[in-house]
């Protein structure tokens, strides 16, 4: 790989000019494994970025794609629809949880919050409450990267610095380790931090907030699950105050808590929720929000006859490519039953798994649910100022084994098909990497 030129790609969310003193190339995926250029095998531990619910490389996804690229390779969904797209949007809502019966294709998890803003805000609108433009989030929330999504993060770093919209106020972080250590499933304590949310409410007036969105579990954020009420309380107080919830499912959507989707699995149906990643196995680009038919209805009724009900999407919405990849991950998933997988033995397996680390004293907490899991390590500012999870995280992928780093955190969420013998392999993988770092 010597002969390389690495000058020219800028990547996301990449200290770039490490990676050129130490590049980390990545060239074959297979299953659960990833292959570097030298052969070098390494257990994914991340699904990629959260995406490759199916495994890696699947031969009908592959097909898929390429009888789709053969047929038509593109079409315009601007006052056109290809049926691929139509059949995928059914497939999708034969799953959505009960309501959501009606989807708006993007390209990426950030579209699909700024749809979901966008779509809640022009709701309000048509039933007469324009003044319905505050949005609430919470900390330690990721919810993307365009200017919208951007003002909603939680996490400081990836908000600071950006112009972003100001109509926005944040919940307060639900990772509470002294409350919730060592938590399996949902934690029990913290469902009162909610009450933040009923302060907010009077301070800004109901009548000024559009939506409260949240991921159900937090993901990049650091993998947190709700405690146990949270969830019901947040929709109680949004329906009391007349204010629309969205969930952003980017990470918990397709199979990872052992639900088609987290609002099924809690019982918590938001009004509309954003998805991507692995609507088709993370294989080809594609986001979809799920919206209540009712509201596409309300927006359908104020707009004018024979104009769009909304001036918004983008080319590759719905590409027929992404449709093809969706519908053949779908057959996958349903003939291998990996959207309940998580709910299973499986889950149980990866749960004991991951608490057996709790031995290791540099380790402070560990979560779960579903096939997600995180560690907490004690933090060590004076030797490792950003974090204690990229020293283990870059010794992991020395020794074969990719996790993701979030601070003092790392997280997991495994493709859905892992089997018992590779959570193993993981954990001692994971174990000999701590031990190598911190002793
Ligand atoms: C919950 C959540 N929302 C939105 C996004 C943004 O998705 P994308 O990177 O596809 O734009 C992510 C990405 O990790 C996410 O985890």
């Amino acid at each position: 790989m010597s002969e390389l030129n690495l000058e020219h790609w800028w990547q996301p969310f990449t200290n770039v000019r490490g990676f050129r003193e130490n590049p980390r190339l990545i060239e074959r995926a297979e299953g659960c494994f990833l292959y570097t250029p030298d052969g070098r095998e390494v257990l994914d531990i991340t699904a990629g970025l959260w995406c490759a619910n199916l495994g890696h490389s699947r031969k009908e996804v592959a097909d898929a794609v390429h009888k789709q690229l053969m047929e038509m390779d593109f079409a315009p969904p601007f006052q056109f629809g290809s049926p691929v797209t139509f059949r995928f949007a059914e497939k999708l809502v034969e799953h959505a949880p009960a309501g959501l019966n009606r989807v708006f294709f993007t390209n990426s998890g950030s579209e699909s919050v700024e749809t979901a803003m966008k779509i809640a805000h022009r709701y309000q609108v048509a039933r007469g409450k324009g003044n319905k433009t505050r949005f609430i989030s919470r900390e330690r929330a990721y919810h993307g990267v365009n200017i919208g999504s951007t003002s909603l993060q939680g996490i400081p770093n990836n908000r600071k610095g950006f112009p972003t919209l100001e109509n926005i106020d944040f919940l307060p972080d639900m990772l509470d380790i002294a409350a919730n250590a060592f938590s399996r499933g949902l934690p029990e304590k913290g469902a009162e931090k909610l009450d933040v949310l009923e302060k907010l409410i009077a301070q800004r007036g109901a009548e000024n907030i559009c939506a409260v969105i949240v991921e159900p579990i937090v993901g990049a954020g650091g993998m947190v699950p709700p405690p146990k009420g949270y969830l019901e309380r947040l929709r109680s107080i949004c329906d009391a105050q007349d204010i629309l919830l969205i969930f952003d499912e980017v990470v918990t959507g397709y199979g990872r808590t052992g639900s088609a989707f987290a609002a099924t699995e809690f019982g918590v149906i938001p009004d509309l929720m954003t998805t991507a990643k692995a609507i088709n196995g993370g294989t080809v680009p594609m986001g979809g929000v799920f919206i209540k038919e009712e509201i596409q209805q309300t927006i359908f009724d104020a707009a004018p006859t024979g104009m769009p009900e909304i001036f918004h999407g983008n080319t590759y919405a719905g590409a027929p490519v992404a449709a093809a990849a969706g519908l053949a991950a779908f057959e996958i998933y349903e003939r291998e039953g990996l959207l309940t997988r998580a709910s299973g033995p499986i889950g149980q397996y990866w749960e004991d798994a991951l608490h057996s680390l709790r031995d290791i004293p540099h380790i402070i907490d560990i979560r779960n649910y579903g096939l997600l899991g995180a560690i907490t390590f004690a933090p060590n500012p004076k030797k490792y100022p950003t974090g204690v999870g990229v020293p283990v995280h870059n010794r992991c992928f020395e020794n074969g084994l990719l996790c993701r780093p979030v601070m003092d955190n790392m997280v997991m969420s495994p493709p859905l098909t892992i089997s018992e013998t590779e959570i193993d392999l993981f954990i001692e993988r994971l174990r000999l990497s701590i031990a190598d770092v911190l002793g």
